[in-house]
């Protein structure tokens, strides 16, 4: 997708270094970074230069290609993999990206393995790429079947930043509504702000502003009386770790938004390839809730009026805070799952049906 007119995705490999846009510093500043070792994959995840369940799943592809340019031993090659793997815990997408790495490199010659290790992760990104696409292709009908009956401009609320920069190329949540645009349908999107780190104003928001989408940034909690005015179609958000009964994990305040859409009889739509469903886990109990640091809270990153960045604490010295980065919304509150194969119903028989 384009940003100032210019096309990206948002990783890529050139002249031996993987290239990343740096997320920490938008929407103020633009900056490419280098990635030339598997430590700098590593820190670029922890530190969420690169976030979205998607992209640091193709980060980690590139890790692996970057750990066997560096050092082609079978031991520093596992060990990067367990550190890459542990970088974040919640998105399945890590974990998913790793194995498929190992798995089909264990079967590659020694002198052969950068190559494919290379091949592989472009292939890991294509294919996300691709998968997005088609999510896009898929949910698209869902919008217009709502603009058919409305005639009018279809609102869409959207939570934290499931867009484009969380991904290869045109997100997740965001692929059916850059499609809907592209095809004349009016769209405008409700942004929620997404604390503690801001993904829905810092990045949604900034990705539609470059792609003329109409876009609103809202504060977290007023979705709901949205919602109860009649000012929200429907709802789409992306997910970091889908379980096979449908139930879906997602950016903290995801679950509220469901609750309110239930209530309000809004539809709720999850938008994911199927490298975000994990086949494994089977009660959402399990899914490892990633906690963050409370300085995220506590602090906040802005321009001052000399367009310099600057951080400034917000909270009371003596407070504590807790920062958990994600929470299950039930199966039971999702309308369907919109994913690269099709839409289904989140359930154990929607996603069976679809996955063979
Ligand atoms: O903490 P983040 O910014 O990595 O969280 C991202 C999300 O929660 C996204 O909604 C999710 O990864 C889906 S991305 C297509």
């Amino acid at each position: 997708m384009k940003i100032e007119g210019k096309e990206y995705r948002t990783i890529w490999f050139e002249n031996n270094i993987v290239k990343i846009i740096d997320q920490t510093k938008l929407p103020h500043q633009f900056i490419i970074k280098e990635l030339r070792t598997v430590k700098d994959a590593v820190n670029a995840i922890k530190i969420m230069e690169v976030r979205g369940a998607p992209l640091i799943g193709g980060t980690a592809a590139y890790g692996i290609a970057l750990a066997i340019q560096e050092n082609n031993d079978p031991e520093f090659i596992k060990k990067s993999a367990e550190e890459l793997i542990q970088s974040r815990p919640t998105a399945i997408n890590l974990k998913w990206a790793v194995d498929r790495m190992i798995k089909k490199l264990s079967v590659i010659n020694s002198d052969q393995i950068l190559d494919a290790a290379l091949n592989e992760a472009k292939e890991i990104c294509d294919e996300d790429e691709k998968f997005c696409e088609n999510i896009g292709i898929n949910g698209l009908k869902i919008i217009e079947e709502i603009y058919n009956k409305k005639r009018e401009t279809v609102n869409i609320l959207t939570h934290c930043n499931a867009g484009w920069l969380a991904t290869i190329n045109w997100g997740t949540a965001t692929s059916p509504i850059y499609h809907a645009h592209n095809k004349g349908i009016p769209v405008h999107v409700w942004v929620d702000e997404t604390r503690p780190r801001n993904q829905g104003a810092n990045l949604t928001s900034y990705e539609l502003n470059e792609e003329g989408i109409n876009n609103t940034i809202i504060a977290d909690n007023t979705g709901g009386i949205l919602m109860q005015r009649g000012e929200v179609d429907m709802c789409i958000v992306g997910t970091d770790r889908t379980l096979s009964n449908g139930d879906v994990c997602n950016k903290i305040g995801t679950y509220l938004k469901a609750l309110a859409a239930h209530d309000n009889n809004v539809p709720f739509y999850v938008a994911l390839p199927s490298s975000t469903i994990d086949w494994n886990i089977k009660n959402a109990k399990d899914i490892p809730i990633e906690e963050r640091n409370s300085q995220e809270l506590s602090h906040v990153e802005g321009i001052d009026e000399n367009n310099k960045i600057k951080r400034i604490q917000i909270y009371p010295n003596k407070s504590r805070a807790m920062n958990l980065a994600f929470d299950v919304t039930p199966a039971k509150y999702v309308t369907a799952l919109i994913t690269e194969k099709g839409t289904c119903e989140a359930s154990t028989q929607g996603l069976k049906e679809l996955f063979k």
